[in-house]
């Protein structure tokens, strides 16, 4: 019994130094990240020139966005954390914008929402880099109605529709086919067309609490305004970067 347990460990030491060659020669690949470097050179951001209304603001900010190119400008990264305080984040596709705040579309099962369900708190980024801005939007999350859900999902083309029906969101699924042969199935299935909305599927809207506008500036002076709800109207400060 010994001699086994010399002979596993010899090969876990072997093991453990292959593993280590090939981390050093990945790391070894990869560019020195320290030198990485840019400095902000774009206009900065005036208080003067700020809307009194942040929605108008980044409405403004958005359309900077699409005009520049961004590719999928409407992509914004969800934190979410659990009730122990647990933090995740994902990226998520922004798909509504009103005074009541942001929407996106998910499965109502995947981790996210069982987060969003322990704890309704969470935030929102776009990394707008390209114009050396971001935004981050923070504030409990909603369900939006049914009704709503419906009709964004009417609006999906077939196969994202055939999509959702097919996607436990977040499971363990043991290979690719497994979706595949689902999405066949069900393909046949809904071979009329007419897809319905799974019961588990629709949206969220984030209700903003405070919004926070980023402009990079020269030397890491960056320009940063958060505006904080207060009552019907908002507030406007100025942070350090
Ligand atoms: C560009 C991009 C857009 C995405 N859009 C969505 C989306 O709108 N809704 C969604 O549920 N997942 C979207 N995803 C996938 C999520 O990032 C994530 O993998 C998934 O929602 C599961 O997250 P969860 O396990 O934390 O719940 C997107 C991913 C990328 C990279």
């Amino acid at each position: 019994m010994h001699e086994r347990n010399a002979a596993i460990g010899a090969r876990l030491i072997i093991l453990c130094k292959f593993r280590s060659k090939a981390h050093d020669a990945a790391m070894a690949s990869v560019p020195e990240i320290h030198h990485l470097r840019r400095d902000y050179r774009r206009e900065p951001l005036e208080e003067s020139s700020l809307n009194v209304d942040p929605f108008a603001q980044f409405s403004a900010w958005f359309d900077d966005a699409l005009a520049a190119g961004i590719l999928e400008p409407n992509a914004m990264t969800l934190g979410t954390a659990d009730a122990s305080g647990l933090v995740s984040c994902r990226t998520v596709l922004l798909k509504g914008i009103d005074a009541r705040g942001f929407v996106f579309f998910t499965n109502y099962g995947s981790r996210k929402a069982r987060q969003m369900a322990s704890n309704p708190n969470a935030a929102l980024l776009f990394p707008w880099i390209t114009l050396e801005r971001q935004v981050e939007v923070a504030g409990p999350i909603e369900k939006i109605s049914e009704a709503e859900s419906l009709e964004y999902f009417l609006s999906r083309p077939f196969g994202s529709r055939i999509g959702a029906w097919v996607s436990e969101q977040s499971s363990v699924i043991p290979s690719r086919e497994v979706l595949v042969s689902r999405f066949e199935d069900l393909k046949k299935q809904f071979a009329d067309g007419h897809v319905p909305k799974p019961e588990g599927w629709g949206g969220y809207r984030l209700v903003p609490r405070t919004i926070e506008f980023w402009q990079g500036g020269a030397d890491r002076l960056h320009d940063r305004f958060l505006y904080t709800r207060a009552d019907a109207a908002w507030q406007v400060s100025r942070l350090s970067p």
